[in-house]
């Protein structure tokens, strides 16, 4: 069917008229995933200093500690406009031996407080020996305080160190298609803070073990062997794997790591049904003597496995059915394991027009056969076959008024187009 348009003598013209659909993503994509917040306020329960010490260790974490006026900061903000004023974190203060000079401040894993955010006078000699954060009038000082005191507090977990008591497991997180790489593990103790039993002692009993009697044990090689190269891993903090390096109060495992990126994968967000996709894949890690082994599933039982790839590949797939599918991939080479999931959105094809019609602004009746004077505007009322997962905009650009055929285009698309 043409749309013909007549100018003033009476002859036809041939002008493109340009018609552009857009199709909408209508589906909600996963966002990406987070990991954790590196302070985390706990308002629930309240509990003794030592007991909110234990609940973040735990977790894999410790209260939080405040090196620096940027970190003080971050703290204020988590703790700002929650209507707590006290919070425990991670600082003691060690009574002076003399007893009547101040006591000093440390962090919970032996290091020195070298910032210091206290109110005025304090710590107080003779100080008692916790100390809270007391937000008061839109200040967030330090205040020394009896460490039994049941407040609410702060945990600070570290997305590239963690922590774990003797007999919990340490769990090390990359995000997807990400891998960990093990800097070091060390089992022992070098705080008398950290890890230590309520009932075994409290932190101001400690005497804390000459290092002779506590020391670390390089355990790199024993979790290297256990969490390298894969996404997530539990490695077990325990005395029976690694020996006792501090018989006397007991160790913990420490272990520093990274994430390396190490799967990429990308394609349209959006697609359309029967269109012929390009899945690009791309592996980031070097891995010189192995090739790279994957497995690919599109989402709707479509399998390629095993694929197998040098650094790069690209995968061709076409949708039958319109809906939102996870495309998921997993990869290995030599120690490296990685997987990705990511979400694609297939969308209806246009099917094409149905009753296209056009009006005169002065007539409400359409134009028979759309035949219509040069230089007139006009109304179009065109009817688009979709369906679910559809979403048309049109847009019509300069051309608007001297056109007679219309062209369509998908966006994102080059395999349809419609000639009314
Ligand atoms: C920590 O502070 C104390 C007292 O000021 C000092 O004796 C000690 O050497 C400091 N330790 C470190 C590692 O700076
Ligand atoms: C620690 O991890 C091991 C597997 O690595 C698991 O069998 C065990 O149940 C875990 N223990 C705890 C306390 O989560
Ligand atoms: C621990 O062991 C690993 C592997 O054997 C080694 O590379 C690393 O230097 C050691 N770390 C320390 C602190 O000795
Ligand atoms: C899809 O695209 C790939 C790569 O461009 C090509 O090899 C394949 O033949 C195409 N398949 C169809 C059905 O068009
Ligand atoms: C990698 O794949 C190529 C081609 O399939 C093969 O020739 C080569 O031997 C493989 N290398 C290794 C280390 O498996
Ligand atoms: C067509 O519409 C435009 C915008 O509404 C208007 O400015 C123009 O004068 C119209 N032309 C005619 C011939 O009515």
């Amino acid at each position: 069917m043409a749309l013909r348009l007549r100018d003033h003598s009476g002859l036809q013209r041939g002008e493109q008229l340009l018609l552009s659909v857009i199709l909408v993503l209508v589906a909600a994509v996963k966002p990406p995933e987070v990991l954790s917040q590196r302070y985390e306020p706990v308002r629930s329960p309240h509990l003794g200093a030592q007991g909110a010490e234990r609940w973040c260790e735990i977790r894999g974490g410790m209260l939080a500690t405040a090196l620096d006026a940027e970190s003080q900061t971050e703290l204020e903000a988590v703790i700002r406009g929650t209507g707590d004023s006290d919070w425990w974190f991670g600082l003691v203060i060690i009574k002076a031996e003399d007893d009547t000079s101040n006591g000093v401040a440390v962090w919970l894993d032996g290091t020195n407080a070298s910032y210091a955010n206290w109110a005025p006078g304090e710590p107080a000699a003779h100080a008692e020996a916790c100390a809270q954060i007391s937000a008061q009038d839109g200040a967030f000082l330090w205040v020394s305080t009896d460490c039994s005191r049941e407040l609410p507090f702060i945990c600070q977990f570290d997305d590239q160190n963690t922590l774990a008591c003797q007999g919990t497991n340490a769990t090390l997180t990359c995000l997807q298609g990400h891998v960990l790489r093990i800097e070091s593990g060390k089992f022992g103790r070098s705080s008398p803070y950290l890890c230590l039993s309520e009932e075994v002692s409290t932190w101001h009993s400690t005497a804390f073990p000459s290092e002779d009697v506590c020391s670390f044990v390089n355990v790199t090689d024993l979790v290297n062997g256990l969490c390298q190269g894969v996404q997530t891993c539990q490695a077990a903090s325990d005395s029976t794997l690694f020996g006792e390096p501090c018989p006397t109060i007991g160790s913990y495992l420490q272990i520093d790591y990274s994430c390396l990126e190490a799967l990429h994968l990308s394609f349209a967000d959006v697609v359309v049904r029967g269109e012929n996709i390009s899945v690009y894949i791309e592996w980031l890690l070097s891995n010189a003597d192995s090739n790279v082994s994957c497995s690919v599933s599109m989402g709707d039982g479509h399998l390629v496995s095993p694929y197998l790839l040098s650094q790069t590949g690209v995968l061709s797939h076409s949708y039958t059915r319109p809906g939102v599918y996870t495309v998921h991939i997993e990869c290995a080479a030599g120690e490296w394991h990685s997987m990705l999931d990511r979400d694609i959105a297939v969308q209806q094809p246009v099917s094409g027009f149905t009753s296209v019609k056009c009006f005169l602004p002065s007539n409400t009746e359409p134009e028979p056969d759309c035949v219509l004077p040069y230089g007139q505007n006009v109304t179009l009322e065109v009817h688009l076959s979709g369906g679910m997962w559809t979403v048309v905009l049109l847009w019509c650009g300069k051309q608007w008024k001297c056109g007679y055929n219309f062209v369509l285009f998908l966006y994102k698309s080059s395999i349809k187009q419609y000639f009314i």
